[in-house]
């Protein structure tokens, strides 16, 4: 399939939009800094917080799991059972673990969480982050995804 190209430019911080890309849905996520500084603290909650055994591409490390530490670029697609991960934004959810909920991604279909990197909790059915799409940036605002 053809790599398909998304205008972020107007993403603001805290917003997440969803891109098509070979029939997956695609989230790209502005993350805030709150939300970029809170995911080294969940490291001992999560199965792969280093990604060792999730798939991405090989130029995609350490816990944002993206080329801009800011833009979270990743399958909405759950990797249980391929349900589609809501994005549960919010901090403190008491439905999904009260205080040590800083938010991320919750898939209503058997109960996987993720976290704002798309890394998957201890706990939960899925055994393996979402996946990480092959992607680039052709301008500032221009992200192409595959
Ligand atoms: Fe997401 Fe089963 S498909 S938890």
């Amino acid at each position: 399939g053809a790599p398909v190209k998304a205008d972020i430019g107007k993403l603001e911080p805290g917003q997440m939009v969803v891109v098509e890309w070979r029939g997956k849905p695609v989230y790209v996520l502005h993350r805030t800094p709150e939300q970029l500084e809170g995911l080294p603290s969940l490291d001992s909650q999560l199965k792969d917080p280093a990604s060792e055994i999730s798939a991405q591409p090989a130029y995609i490390t350490g816990e944002p799991r993206s080329l801009r530490p800011e833009i979270l670029v990743i399958v909405g697609l759950c990797t249980h059972l391929g349900c589609a991960p809501k994005f549960r934004p919010e901090v403190g959810a008491a439905d999904l673990g009260g205080d040590e909920w800083i938010g991320g991604f919750f898939c209503p279909c058997h109960g996987s969480k993720f976290d704002l990197a798309g890394r998957v909790y201890s706990g939960v059915p899925a055994s393996t982050n979402l996946e990480v799409p092959p992607y680039s940036y052709e301008s500032d605002n221009v992200l192409v995804i595959g």
